[in-house]
């Protein structure tokens, strides 16, 4: 395979320098031999490349998958032509290059089919905003709309909203690159992209699997999440009436972080906006980053541990009924003139009813959270995410047959 010879090429390099002494056909035997020897070994090395997840099943993938290392997440909006017929038919196309490349086979009439090859546990995840359920003439969730204003929000309109939310994610930026080309090609007679963002973990194999991330403040980022494949992770996230059964909703918001003023907090300082280390993500109240966190310790002074400012304390709810599953992604551009960094969160969420779990812990936040002084929504957007489907079906024929 293709990464092989590379290696052999830098190997005969190497190697070239090491026999120079020895005879030109001495060193072409020797080359051959360490080649063959790296080719098997390289053989039977796994790729996380080969890695596929299935794209069918009850749930759509990429919201239990395990995260992978990049994203690109493209809202769109419908043509004003584009009836119920159309949305069928956009779908079932999006659909059948999302079971081709989540593969690692060329979509139809694929121009490039040797960047789908590795599909690098390649998800692409289908959203809907109000504007295409209404095209579709179904009855929305009522959570599905504009989370209302808040007072932190900064937002702008390059970041907002949609009608069809396609996320797609995999380990490879290539294989995403390619992904969303092909899906944008076959959307493009139905729709054209409103807006686009990008987003990365660590890659592939630079930290143990099940690792939680880190986002760009340093610190871990995802400690209190709920579980995939546990019946609390089911309770949080799936939705289980009408159409949406099965499938969830999702809240994306562009949430820039000041990391220039960010560098003039002391690790205590930093400590103390979340109630969690940044070396550990441990808790204030505990060592290790699963500890379960004590809201009722004090210190000497007769002071919360935890205080009642931080990030940890104003976002864990007290109704259980409240919580949501965090999946986000860090974000890095081009900084403005005199400034270091423009980086933030593209924080995502997946949860059955926004107004019931999401609003209720960002009016908290928005009411009182240190991170604010950081921190700043500039973009938001909510979906509805169908379920998934079974071969020959097509995501949103829900309310579309
Ligand atoms: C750039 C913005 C944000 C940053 C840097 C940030 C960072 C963090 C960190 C470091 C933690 C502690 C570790 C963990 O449990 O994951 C945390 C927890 C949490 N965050 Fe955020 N967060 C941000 C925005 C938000 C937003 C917008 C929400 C929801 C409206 C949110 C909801 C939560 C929740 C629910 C927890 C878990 C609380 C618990 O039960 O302990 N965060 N966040």
């Amino acid at each position: 395979m293709r990464p092989r010879s590379a290696g052999a090429t830098r190997r005969q390099f190497l190697l070239g320098g090491a026999v120079a002494g020895a005879g030109a056909v001495a060193a072409v035997g020797l080359d051959a031999a360490v080649s063959a020897r790296g080719t098997d070994a390289a053989a039977s090395t796994p790729l996380n490349g080969d890695v596929v997840v299935p794209f069918h099943g009850a749930h759509q993938a990429g919201i239990d998958t395990d995260a992978q290392a990049h994203a690109t997440l493209v809202a769109l909006d419908l043509a004003a032509d584009v009836d119920r017929d159309g949305l069928r038919r956009l779908l079932r196309t999006l659909t059948d290059d999302a079971v081709r490349l989540s593969r690692g086979e060329g979509a139809l009439a694929d121009t490039e089919p040797e960047l789908a090859v590795a599909p690098a546990r390649l998800t692409v995840t289908f959203g809907f905003g109000p504007g295409l359920v209404a095209r579709a003439g179904a009855t929305a969730p009522a959570w599905l709309r504009p989370l209302p204003a808040f007072a932190i929000d900064r937002l702008r309109p390059e970041y907002g909203d949609g009608d069809l939310l396609l996320q797609i994610a995999a380990d490879d930026p290539v294989t995403v690159a390619h992904a969303t080309r092909m899906l944008l090609k076959d959307a493009r007679a139905f729709a054209s992209p409103r807006w686009v963002q990008q987003g990365f973990r660590r890659a592939h194999g630079t930290v143990r699997p099940g690792t939680t991330m880190r986002n760009l403040f340093g610190q871990v980022d995802g400690t209190a999440n709920p579980v995939p494949g546990t019946r609390d992770f089911d309770e949080v996230v799936w939705a289980r009436d009408g159409w949406l059964a099965g499938g969830t909703g999702m809240v994306v918001r562009r949430i820039a972080m000041d990391l220039d003023k960010w560098d003039h907090l002391d690790r205590p300082g930093r400590d103390q906006a979340v109630g969690r280390t940044q070396a550990t993500g441990a808790p204030l109240t505990g060592t290790d980053e699963f500890d379960e966190p004590d809201l009722d310790a004090q210190d000497a002074l007769g002071f919360p541990v935890i205080a009642e400012f931080s990030h940890l304390r104003r976002s864990r709810p007290d109704d259980p009924s409240q919580r949501i599953f965090r999946r986000g992604y860090n974000y890095d551009q081009t900084p403005p003139s005199g400034l270091v960094s423009d980086a933030g969160l593209l924080f995502v969420s997946f949860q059955a009813d926004i107004d019931r779990q999401f609003v209720p812990i960002q009016r908290r936040l928005d009411e009182l959270d240190l991170l604010n002084e950081w921190t700043t929504p500039i973009g938001s957007a909510v979906f509805a995410l169908p379920p998934g489907c079974a071969e020959n079906g097509f995501i949103g024929e829900g309310i579309l047959t």
